[in-house]
């Protein structure tokens, strides 16, 4: 069959790389994609956004699935597009992916629903955000209402950072997405990422991951989409899962049915473990970017045949096999990311890294100029490896980064470091 690929970042990559294993897949094409899909992928040139013309190419080329990476096409309705053309696509549709598109109907569906979540107001104007702030105190968390690319969340730990962050989203900082926004309680403890694939009021578990959202060791500094990930995550026990399905993750499906907006695709729960118990911090209605390379890098069963399976009503039969090797993903990003950077450079290395069969590299803001491999975004590069391990997984991943060279390339030096702390505290 043929299945194309909608997005352009390091998850569309393993989410390609894993569905380019299928035997039931005869033709792989991607949506825009970057240099390292279109290794294994035909490019598609027209941009994720851009639904009317996926639909006209899908029926043209006679694709016959279409799983869809990124958030922004869904909240702008592609698969209720592909529905209407009679076209097979997994992901959710529009009314099920405010979810994530309005953080202000995430936090209102999560109170009305008893979803654990931190203790909020939303608020459309600044006197009343203003006087909120000062009754609250600090560190307090102040959160754009609709999509920023993972940039908006401001942990403020000031009064007068709070205000501050509180005109400039006012003032338009990410522009339609700030004019309304949620002012939360700061939580302690340890995040955690948990992905499930899901059709109406059932869901299968993705396996579990770690993100490392702030930019530099040791969780420092301002977020990013995503600086490395790995999994399992020792953090989620047992208990903690059992936990997590029974009062987030059923009652979240439950609740979205009895609105209206049946969920069907991926569901992601991100999590903060700690002294106040389990509370969601957000929910995504996709695949975690980073977290999607080390749990595709675990997957050993057939992602594609999951899919059909889910889409064809027969949740219940799908049963994934994950490795049990742990998996670590870093990030190697372009200097200056998550603030301003410049493009263009040229990446060398990757063949070299891959030699070690338990490396893949998954190619994120990369693309073709004069025949060269260049840096054509923040994150440029998830480098990922595996492990009998979390250690182990971690000093190959290393090992790995170092060979691969770009001008001003930065990562993390601590990922994996929270699981392998907590797996010897355990020990
Ligand atoms: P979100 O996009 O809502 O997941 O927020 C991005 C990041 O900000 C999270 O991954 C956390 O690191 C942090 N964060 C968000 N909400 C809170 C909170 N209530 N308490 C502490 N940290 C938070
Ligand atoms: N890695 C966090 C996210 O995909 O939202």
């Amino acid at each position: 069959m043929k299945v194309l690929v909608v997005g352009n970042g390091g998850r569309e990559h393993a989410l390609a790389w894993k569905i380019k294993q299928s035997p039931l897949v005869s033709q792989l094409y991607v949506a825009r994609g970057n240099a390292g899909i279109w290794q294994i992928a035909r490019k598609v040139d027209i941009s994720p956004t851009d639904v009317n013309a996926l639909v006209e190419f899908a029926k043209k080329e006679g694709i016959d699935l279409t799983v869809v990476g990124p958030e922004q096409p869904l909240s702008e309705g592609i698969v209720d597009a592909f529905e209407e053309a009679g076209l097979k696509i997994f992901g959710h549709r529009k009314n099920a992916a405010v979810l994530e598109a309005s953080k202000v109907f995430a936090k209102n569906f999560m109170k009305k629903y008893g979803i654990p979540t931190a203790f909020y107001e939303t608020f459309d104007n600044e006197d009343e955000a203003v006087d909120f702030i000062k009754k609250m105190g600090t560190p307090i968390v102040i959160k754009a209402d609709g999509l920023a690319a993972g940039k908006g969340v401001v942990i403020a730990h000031t009064e007068e950072e709070a205000i501050e962050t509180v005109k400039d989203m006012f003032g338009g900082r990410f522009g339609e997405a700030s004019k309304r926004i949620v002012i939360e309680e700061f939580l302690e403890g340890e995040e955690a990422s948990y992905i499930a694939m899901v059709d109406g009021e059932e869901l299968v578990p993705m396996a579990t991951s770690q993100d490392h959202k702030q930019v530099y060791d040791g969780d420092k500094g301002p977020n990013t989409g995503g600086m490395g990930a790995y999994s399992p995550a020792p953090v989620i026990t047992a208990e903690v899962e059992r936990q997590i399905l029974e009062k987030i993750m059923y009652p979240t499906l439950r609740g979205m049915k009895a609105e209206g907006r049946q969920m069907r695709g991926f569901l992601y729960a991100g999590l903060m473990i700690g002294p106040k118990g389990i509370n969601v911090l957000e929910f995504n209605v996709r695949m975690g970017d980073p977290e999607t390379q080390p749990i595709m890098r675990r997957l050993e069963s057939d992602l594609v045949q999951h899919i059909l399976d889910i889409i064809d009503g027969k949740i219940k039969d799908v049963q994934p096999v994950w490795s049990n090797k742990y998996s670590i993903g870093v990030v190697m990003a372009s200097k200056g990311y998550p603030g301003k950077y410049e493009k263009g450079f040229e990446i060398t290395g990757i063949e070299e890294a891959e030699k070690d069969p338990d490396i893949v590299v998954f190619h994120a803001g990369t693309d073709i100029r004069d025949g060269k491999l260049v840096t054509a975004g923040g994150r440029v590069l998830t480098v990922t490896a595996t492990g009998d391990t979390l250690k182990e997984a971690k000093e190959k991943v290393y090992r790995a980064v170092e060979k691969i060279h770009f001008e001003g390339a930065h990562y993390r030096r601590d990922i994996g470091d929270k699981g392998i702390k907590r797996l010897q505290q355990d020990l």
